[in-house]
């Protein structure tokens, strides 16, 4: 008999997005790619990723929540920095569950998908882009996670800056306290719904009015400072406008195409010898199992 393998993609992503704190999200084009092979023994090949070859690899971790991983060797190959705010965690959750989903059939739901990464994960907003692509917008409070998805608009992309340091997401969403002011829950509340509006007609301009966040971004500000100098000076670069995306640090700059040459050679001038900055289209693919 042959040994069954199966190969799972899955995207990127910057939540938040300003205003959506653990409530909206985008896929971005960057990849995680797990193989998974039923080799008689487990064993982790990193691909060169500085994480756990053990048990306790978050892969695996998800992976067992559905199956036992005894017999199962892991490939991982993964484009997405670690710890930057780039979804790295939510890729490797959906990829292990989608891993173990596919290897042995047992046919799971997007919306169960979604409610299983969401308990490991502790928030909607990644693993939901992670698994649908495209934008999503989450909804957690229920007794199941909900997510409605739709495409990226024509005309917008997205531009990252990614600092070579590494921001826990443990500090970041210990920085948020239970409870806020209601000045700032209006403005989120008014900047989301602008935000919706504005990518789901294309009118760019309602974007950019959309990107402003009062929640997450002020108080984590000792957390990234220099990115927090990006997101407010990105508009006199040309740029739409900027968020931090997820926990942070990396900002996600968003610009017209017609600008984003610029606005990245500006980026790179003023970033330099401390950033990353790379073009990064949104993403309508979700994670994909495709045949081998
Ligand atoms: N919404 C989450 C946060 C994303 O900002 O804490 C990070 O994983």
């Amino acid at each position: 008999m042959t040994a069954r393998r199966r190969l799972v993609r899955v995207p990127a992503s910057s939540a938040n997005l300003g205003p959506g704190y653990d409530a909206m999200a985008a896929a971005v084009s960057l990849q995680l790619e797990v193989e998974v092979e039923e080799a008689g023994e487990f064993s982790l090949d990193p691909g060169g990723l500085e994480v756990s070859t053990g048990r306790d690899n978050l892969v695996v971790r998800a992976f067992e929540s559905l199956h036992p991983a005894d017999r199962i060797a892991f490939r991982l190959r993964s484009e997405i920095p670690l710890a930057r705010g780039l979804g790295s965690s939510a890729a490797a959750i959906v990829a292990g569950l989608c891993a173990a989903d596919h290897l042995f059939e047992l046919a799971l739901s997007k919306e169960e998908l979604l409610a299983r990464a969401t308990a490991i994960e502790g928030h909607p907003d990644n693993v939901a882009a992670a698994i649908h692509g495209g934008f999503v917008v989450c909804a957690a409070g229920g007794p199941e996670p909900f997510a409605a998805r739709f495409d990226p608009p024509e005309g917008l992309e997205g531009i990252v800056v990614i600092p070579a340091e590494e921001v826990s997401t443990r500090r970041a969403r210990e920085a948020i306290p239970a409870e806020l002011p209601l000045d700032d829950a209006v403005a989120n509340v008014s900047a989301a719904a602008l935000l919706v509006l504005g990518l789901r007609s294309a009118d760019l301009d309602l974007v950019a009015r959309g990107l402003g966040d009062r929640i997450h971004q002020p108080r984590r500000r000792h957390l990234y400072p220099r990115s927090m100098e990006i997101v407010e000076g990105a508009r006199e670069l040309g740029a739409l406008g900027a968020t931090i995306s997820g926990a942070g640090p990396t900002v996600l700059v968003w610009t017209t195409w017609q600008d984003a040459g610029a606005v990245a050679a500006a980026l790179s001038e003023r970033c330099s010898g401390w950033a990353e900055v790379r073009r990064l289209p949104f993403s309508p693919l979700g994670a994909d199992v495709p045949e081998l």
